[in-house]
């Protein structure tokens, strides 16, 4: 039973952690970044946003600006985000096509 209460926790982690992602992504990332991602939001175009679509940034370094914000822009690090958090809306972004 062991076995397959773990085996279950790690089926059911993965599309866990994509789904809050996509749901911490609109929370906290939609006003700014559009609901897809491209920017094309009043917010958006305000503060120049670029489309974060095939972003070059690795999930590493997208969790980072989540987290720290990026320097000389308006980009301020997010609020309210556990580090799991950040990671799981990061790793959203990374495959936002
Ligand atoms: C208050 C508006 C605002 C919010 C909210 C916001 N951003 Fe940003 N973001 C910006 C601006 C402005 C920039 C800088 C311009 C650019 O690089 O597109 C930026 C840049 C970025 C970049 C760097 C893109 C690059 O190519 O260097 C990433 C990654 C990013 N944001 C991710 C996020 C994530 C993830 C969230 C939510 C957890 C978020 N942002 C929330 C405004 C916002």
């Amino acid at each position: 039973m062991k076995t397959l209460a773990a085996a279950l926790a790690l089926v059911l982690a993965a599309p866990a952690l994509a789904e809050d992602g996509a749901a911490l992504f609109k929370a906290k990332c939609a006003s700014c970044h559009g609901p897809d991602g491209k920017g094309e939001v009043p917010m958006g175009k305000a503060l120049k946003v670029k489309s974060l679509l095939g972003t070059k940034l690795t999930a590493a370094e997208i969790e980072k600006v989540s987290t720290d914000g990026k320097p000389g822009t308006k980009m301020m690090a997010v609020k309210g985000l556990s580090a799991e958090q950040h990671k799981a809306v990061a790793a959203f972004v990374k495959g936002l096509k």
